[in-house]
């Protein structure tokens, strides 16, 4: 989604700035542009890729201070007029923001009606002009008022002629300012200054700061607060793509690594797995579980894994509608999944938890994130930082998180729990295996990526691994993919099966298998090609599937994480064929920070 960046120091502004916006594109975006303070101030944008932008841009831009803007459109089409820094009518004042205005229709009749003339159809686009009405000479005061007007969420970095300092505000929306060595940055997310500096403040909700290349100062209406620095420990190299031809594909690659990393900051190779239950704890009652897209996959193959092994009830909603069908009781404990941690809508549902008195644990992968911040207790996954749009890495690294978390509370015998913690530690060799079928697996998904239509089914742990199959292959490929419970298919989908809609069938070798075997044979009596996911060894699908790929032997509990990265490659592959911009699919961003 938008990405900011803001800059201040001795460097010439323009290539970093510039710099800045390439390490935010991973966001997703349709438009960018820049302001740069070379006394005046000069602003350049238009609807189109940083690279075009930096192309087109004069040689000599001068100025020590300036602004940037990654766009992704919700007011206004994607053009040169609707993207960012907009600016008030002297064009003087120029703001980029990350949010949505909300009571911005109001606010621009008002002004308006005041004299203000309105060029863009943003939201965004108050701002300025609120600033330009109650700027008396102090702009951190014009800020703070303007502010006071406004409803709804915003991340701004405003630059005013004339004054070389940045003031910056958040609400409602992920804002840092990152600190050099005589230089500043502002960024909506790190992996923007992670060239310059580790050293990052996060601002709080109605934080104003005002940042100049050597001081930083914050104040929350009118007080000054202080807020703590943190070293962040990603590198560079962690957001770049290493030598592949994707951050998809780096990341599917790093897999092993995430999974050993994430179950190493839990365990060490000694602990006994009692002593993982969290300090006080006698056990966990039943689970609410609250996330969206492939965070809400976790969580529903956290549901399935922890209903066998706990013998609980689990529930879990997409937090986008928590809002309406919500229902906790004060003092329970849920858990909410959200990589990026900035997820508008599961935000709005931990606030909204907390306002009921529920006890919220935060499975996330971004230190020092909004739903960190706000978390009473928080588990860190360690994938690294996730550039693609597409989620992979960091859905393996949760369920990680989530077997951790179920583990220790386990009815099961200490036989089947000592092969359970054996099975953790041996996942990551699992899932090399996988990656090392890589070849045959493109081979299948070359296969799929002439159809416009697929189905992904699964039963039991392994019907989320086929919702998630299908919206990895949807959303980068751009083929229609459906995932189903396998025993749902002829409730309806059946109709749609043919030639010319193959099905992939997630099979695994539990009390599902003999059950996902005749639903195999269903969807072959309607014609439809199969491409079945088995265990190694397994002789008998091969007889009714039309090809099989094979995933090394597992605990049943554990298969989810083998077979998804089968369909990830699947979905890769396909995307590959087709041509598609796989990091950055059309319309997507990596963190949906709008509801
Ligand atoms: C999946 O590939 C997507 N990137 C998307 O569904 C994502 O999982 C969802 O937006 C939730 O994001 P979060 O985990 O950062 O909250």
């Amino acid at each position: 989604m938008c990405g900011i960046v803001g800059y201040i120091g001795e460097r010439q502004v323009k290539p970093v700035l510039l710099n800045c916006l390439y390490r935010l594109e991973y966001r997703g975006y349709d438009s960018c542009g820049i302001a740069v303070l070379e006394g005046d101030l000069a602003v350049y944008k238009d609807a189109v890729r940083v690279k075009v932008l930096d192309e087109t841009l004069p040689q000599l831009i001068g100025g020590r201070a300036g602004i940037g803007h990654t766009r992704w459109a919700t007011h206004g089409e994607p053009s040169q007029v609707n993207a960012h820094p907009h600016c008030d009518c002297t064009g003087k004042i120029a703001v980029v923001h990350n949010g949505v205005i909300s009571n911005f229709q109001k606010l621009r009749r008002q002004l308006a009606s005041e004299g203000h003339n309105f060029i863009s159809e943003t939201d965004t686009e108050v701002i300025p002009h609120l600033i330009e009405k109650y700027y008396e000479g102090d702009l951190e005061k014009a800020v703070a008022a303007a502010l006071r007007e406004v409803e709804g969420s915003y991340a701004i970095v405003v630059l005013r002629a004339d004054e070389p300092k940045l003031v910056v505000a958040r609400k409602d929306s992920p804002l840092i300012i990152a600190i050099g060595d005589r230089e500043n940055f502002v960024a909506s997310d790190v992996p923007a200054i992670l060239d310059y500096t580790s050293r990052v403040i996060y601002l709080e909700d109605d934080d104003i700061g005002v940042v100049t290349s050597d001081n930083v100062k914050v104040s929350q209406h009118g007080v000054a607060v202080a807020r703590k620095e943190h070293k962040i420990s990603w590198s560079v190299k962690d957001a770049q793509k290493a030598g592949y031809e994707h951050f998809m594909l780096k990341e599917i690659h790093e897999q092993p690594k995430v999974i050993r990393d994430t179950i190493g900051g839990y365990i060490s190779a000694t602990e006994p797995i009692a002593s993982l239950a969290m300090a006080g704890d006698t056990g966990l009652e039943d689970m609410l579980i609250l996330a969206c897209g492939t965070s809400y996959h976790a969580a529903l193959v956290g549901k399935y894994m922890m209903e066998e092994l706990l013998r609980v009830a689990v529930r879990t909603e997409l937090a986008s509608e928590f809002s309406y069908c919500g229902q906790t009781s004060a003092g329970s404990r849920v858990l909410v999944i959200t990589q990026s941690g900035e997820t508008a809508d599961a935000l709005k549902a931990i606030k909204k938890l907390k306002e009921e008195g529920c006890r919220v644990i935060v499975i996330t992968n971004v230190v020092g994130s909004t739903a960190s911040r706000i978390a009473d207790q928080i588990v860190y996954t360690r994938a690294g930082p996730e550039i693609s749009v597409a989620a992979t890495k960091s859905f393996v690294a949760q369920l990680m998180a989530l077997y951790w978390l179920a583990l220790p509370y386990a009815k099961i015998d200490i036989r089947r729990l000592d092969s359970l913690v054996m099975g953790l530690r041996q996942l990551p060799g699992k899932v090399q295996r996988v990656l090392d079928n890589e070849a045959v697996i493109s081979e299948y998904a070359q296969q799929l990526s002439k159809y416009e239509n697929v189905f992904f089914i699964g039963r039991g742990v392994n019907f989320p691994v086929a919702l998630e199959g299908a919206l990895k292959l949807k959303e980068i490929s751009y083929i229609h993919a459906e995932g189903y419970a396998a025993g749902e298919l002829k409730h309806g989908p059946f109709a749609l099966l043919g030639s010319d809609t193959p099905v992939v069938a997630i099979v695994a070798q539990d009390n599902t298998y003999e059950a996902m075997l005749t639903n195999i044979k269903e969807v072959k009596a309607r014609r439809s090609p199969v491409i079945a996911l088995v265990e190694e060894g397994n002789e008998e699908v091969k007889e009714v599937a039309d090809s099989v790929i094979t995933v090394p032997q597992v605990d049943v509990i554990f298969s989810p994480v083998v077979n998804t990265v089968v369909l990830q490659l699947l979905a890769y592959y396909a995307a590959e064929q087709r041509g598609c911009p796989i990091d950055f699919p059309r319309n997507l961003a990596k963190s949906v920070t709008v509801e």
